[in-house]
């Protein structure tokens, strides 16, 4: 169910019987040798969108867009600052909230995202803590949940990948876009083995310098639409799950 795809009167309608959405949330960055700039936005929203199909829950808009400084000395790398996502996020969640929705299940593409955030949702709560919302608005709850990270996809991407996958451009979520956009999959340059990691990354110019390709670990020209089908499904198959309990929590 797709927030875009409804008239005011079916969202009202929903939320007679349901307050929970989920939030879609990735990142537009560079994403290796063959990766999409798009990769972690365009993830999670078909994995949040096949979810709320399964679950009958309310997908709101992509934030397609996130924390991504350190990709920047690459070309078609885009960045929110983290104030100013910390503040996009608040205004996604408050507007939604205005309406009556009160659980809110980010669906994240992107690890860089994960402290901002985090951030944003401290910064919610404290609103409503502090009464800065005039304190007469209703609580509300905020999960984040990073696609890849399940336990039945952990043991899924060990068993495809080995210790292959890496950290960015990994097997597994280029595999994901193949298998979404089989007409966008780029025919794989000759990357070789990735740099060895020495050292985590501060500004974009010491990621670009330790990293020179982009990816971190990866080994993605082993990507394939086939195993992409296998970890989306695992994906929506897991996040459902989970997402169903928490709307009962
Ligand atoms: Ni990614």
């Amino acid at each position: 169910m797709q927030l875009q795809m409804q008239t005011w009167a079916e969202v009202e309608r929903y939320l007679e019987t349901s307050t929970i959405a989920i939030m879609p949330i990735g990142s537009t960055e560079q994403h290796g040798p063959n990766g999409l700039i798009g990769t972690d936005a365009l993830s999670a929203e078909a994995i949040a969108l096949a979810v709320g199909e399964a679950t009958d829950i309310m997908v709101a808009p992509t934030i397609a867009v996130g924390m991504a400084q350190h990709h920047m000395a690459f070309k078609g790398s885009m960045t929110l600052r983290p104030a100013t996502m910390i503040q996009v996020i608040g205004d996604y969640v408050d507007s939604l909230a205005h309406h009556g929705f009160d659980r809110f299940y980010f669906i994240n593409g992107h690890g860089g995202n994960s402290a901002t955030i985090e951030a944003a949702f401290q910064e919610i709560y404290t609103a409503h803590t502090l009464g800065s919302h005039g304190g007469n608005e209703p609580s509300v709850r905020c999960r984040l949940r990073n696609w890849w990270q399940g336990p039945k996809m952990g043991a899924l991407i060990k068993e495809f990948f080995g210790d292959k996958d890496g950290m960015h451009a990994t097997i597994s979520e280029v595999s994901v876009l193949q298998h979404l956009f089989p007409e966008h999959i780029k025919s794989v340059p000759d990357m070789g083995p990735p740099e060895p990691f020495r050292s985590r990354w501060s500004d974009a110019a010491d990621y670009r310098a330790k990293f020179p390709d982009g990816r971190i670990g990866s080994h993605p020209y082993l990507a394939t639409p086939e195993a992409g089908k296998q970890v989306f499904d695992m994906a929506v198959a897991e996040i459902a799950e989970e997402v169903a309990a928490y709307a009962k929590d």
